[in-house]
């Protein structure tokens, strides 16, 4: 049985050229290359923002956001928060979340993804932000529903669906001992 890589054991840093990625691999070529080739640009040009993850030295995981709108008529009506006002809802999109194949199943895209929804967070304290989105690939779907993420039902046949967290609704269902532990 593999034992699951800590928090304390991993560090994450915004990404800057001065971090070699050449050696990251994951099973997903478009990911490769976009942190390779494409994630500083994008980052410089202020599209999107990447954060990779080294575990003893070595670069294992990144992910990117990027700002996004989930329209109300997509989001699934059963919580108190679910009562609308507005049409479109903003959102913070998990727009790249990659875990290098010799890691994997080891708890990092966990941390990433947990790092990921603490930004969110932090963002919602300054600017309004509901939501966040990815737009998943088949294979990681369940990843992300095991997480609590809402699949909207109409993108399910798309080659990558849609998929939500409602932010106060995760919030609110985390211990507070969890949340410091996770989200920092
Ligand atoms: C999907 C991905 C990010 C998961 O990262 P990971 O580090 O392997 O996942 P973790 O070890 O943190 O897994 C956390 C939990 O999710 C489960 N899980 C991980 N990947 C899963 C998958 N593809 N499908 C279903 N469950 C999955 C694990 O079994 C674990 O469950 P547990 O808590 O019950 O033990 C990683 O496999 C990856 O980068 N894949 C290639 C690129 C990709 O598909 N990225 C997603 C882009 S949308």
């Amino acid at each position: 049985m593999s034992v699951n890589i800590s928090r304390d054991d991993v560090t994450i840093f915004p990404l800057s050229a001065k971090h070699n990625r050449a050696s990251f691999n994951c099973t997903n070529h478009d990911l490769n290359d976009f942190l390779k080739n494409d994630a500083l640009e994008n980052q410089e040009q202020m599209v999107s923002r990447t954060y990779v993850c080294f575990y003893e030295k070595q670069l294992v995981g990144f992910y990117t956001l990027t700002t996004d709108i989930i329209e109300v008529k997509h989001i699934e009506q059963t919580h108190r928060w679910d009562e609308y006002k507005h049409k479109k809802y903003p959102a913070i999109k998990l727009a790249r979340l990659s875990v290098d194949s010799r890691f994997e199943r080891k708890g990092i895209g966990r941390l990433l993804l947990f790092a990921a929804v603490g930004i969110a967070l932090d963002v919602s304290n300054y600017v309004g932000c509901r939501y966040i989105t990815v737009d998943a690939k088949q294979e990681a779907i369940e990843f992300y529903e095991k997480h609590g993420f809402i699949i909207v039902e109409k993108t399910r046949t798309k080659n990558e669906p849609t998929l939500y967290l409602n932010i106060p609704t995760t919030v609110e269902r985390m211990q507070p001992a969890e949340s410091l532990d996770m989200l920092d």
